[in-house]
């Protein structure tokens, strides 16, 4: 049965963690998977997650199963997060949220449903784009294609390309965006753009499908809602994934959502049917554990404004790493990184090449997506010294 089973390659993102775990210098740095360190090279466990954990472990809740789309008032909380309190959307019930398994659970609830809708869609992905999105959009079937993104001369984004890309699609074709804090490249459309990005996806009559993993990361829980929001007032149907991994620090508890915006009430219980079949046929219900912490965290005044301040915490000190990094390779004269503080999010898109990462794997014990993409996340006052200098010694 298994004879001609072929060894599949590493995942480019997961796979780097399994080398690291392996490698036993004791000087190793992990800048490859996207996840938040402390200063004393922690995951943290948020202070208002432990509050919430303690209260449910007290209530010794039993365990039955959730309904097929979660938890109630936790897909009421990530709507409210998602698409603001007084959203008219809201009001109208013109939003469908689904609890899912992180944010690839909800990207591939998603896609599946799309599958069913429009069999005959193309997926566009910015180029470049997480790794994980044409992988899971081609295994729900779809044929992947990129859009103009990245400018690697400018370090910024080549907008015009993009707009040209996304006109040229096919009607109907689903248009996967960042919301904020591009992955990998840390960075984001201004409002205008997004504005002229709403429009043309308005014209071409295109499915948004907008990736949320990091809310809260670039400049606040509100504002990095902005594109979500400019979708809402467009009168598009489109879908939004989420994800709490990185905000509540709780990767291992696949905590995510998917949300559907529809045109009114009656088309969203129909979706919301289907979804869960979809939700149904791969894997029944999600869990209890996660969804309750961020569930109780969301809707206590108190846990939340907890929350918000350790968001804060995380933000501030990813910026801070980002200017110490900076400061440090232009001090070893390693040229001018300055593009590194303007980039949005956990990670950093540092030019370096494949062949660069490489040397800083092998050589230095630094592990970072051979993209040359960085988590600024995982650097801290310990480590940073050491990977400034491979930095430079790589480029030397
Ligand atoms: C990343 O991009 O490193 C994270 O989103 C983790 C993952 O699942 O790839």
């Amino acid at each position: 049965l298994f004879a001609s089973v072929e060894l599949a390659p590493r995942d480019p993102i997961l796979g780097l963690n399994e080398a690291f775990n392996a490698d036993t210098r004791a000087t190793k740095v992990n800048l490859g998977v996207g996840v938040y360190f402390t200063d004393e090279g922690k995951i943290p466990l948020l202070r208002a997650v432990k509050a919430a954990e303690q209260a449910r472990l007290e209530a010794a809740a039993p365990r039955g199963y959730l309904p097929i789309e979660g938890i109630a008032a936790y897909d009421k909380a990530v709507q409210e997060l998602l698409f603001g309190k007084d959203s008219a959307l809201l009001a109208d019930g013109r939003v469908v949220t689904a609890q899912a398994l992180g944010g690839t659970g909800a990207l591939k609830i998603g896609a599946d449903f799309i599958k069913r809708l429009v069999p005959d869609a193309t997926v566009a992905i910015s180029d470049p784009s997480w790794e994980n999105h044409r992988a899971l959009f081609e295994s729900a079937g779809f044929p992947v294609v990129n859009y103009r993104y990245y400018d690697a001369e400018t370090h910024g984004v080549n907008f015009a390309g993009m707009l040209a890309s996304l006109a040229a699609l096919p009607a109907k074709s689903v248009v996967v965006l960042h919301a904020c804090c591009h992955n990998p490249t840390g960075v984001d459309l201004t409002t205008e753009q997004w504005q002229q990005v709403v429009a043309v996806c308005k014209e071409k009559d295109l499915i948004p499908f907008l990736d949320m993993a990091y809310q809260g990361f670039a400049d606040g829980i509100e504002e990095d809602g902005a594109a979500v929001r400019l979708f809402a007032d467009s009168g598009l149907s489109f879908f939004v994934s989420s994800s709490f991994s990185k905000s509540f620090s709780l990767y291992g508890e696949r905590v995510g959502a998917i949300s559907i915006v529809t045109q009114n009430k009656d088309e969203s219980a129909r979706v919301l049917s289907q979804v869960k079949r979809v939700i149904r046929t791969n894997y029944s219900n999600p869990p209890t554990h996660g969804g309750t912490v961020v569930a109780t965290v969301l809707n206590s005044p108190e846990l939340r404004a907890m929350w918000e301040e350790e968001l804060g915490e995380m933000r501030d000190r990813i910026k801070l790493m980002r200017t110490q990094l900076v400061d440090k390779l232009a001090a070893l004269g390693a040229g001018d990184f300055g593009f590194v503080k303007a980039q949005r999010g956990m990670f950093s898109y540092s030019g370096l090449s494949a062949a660069q990462v490489d040397v800083l794997r092998e050589q230095h014990g630094i592990y970072a997506v051979s993209t040359g993409r960085i988590c600024v996340a995982a650097l801290n006052s310990r480590n940073i010294d050491a990977v400034a200098s491979a930095v430079a010694a790589v480029l030397k």
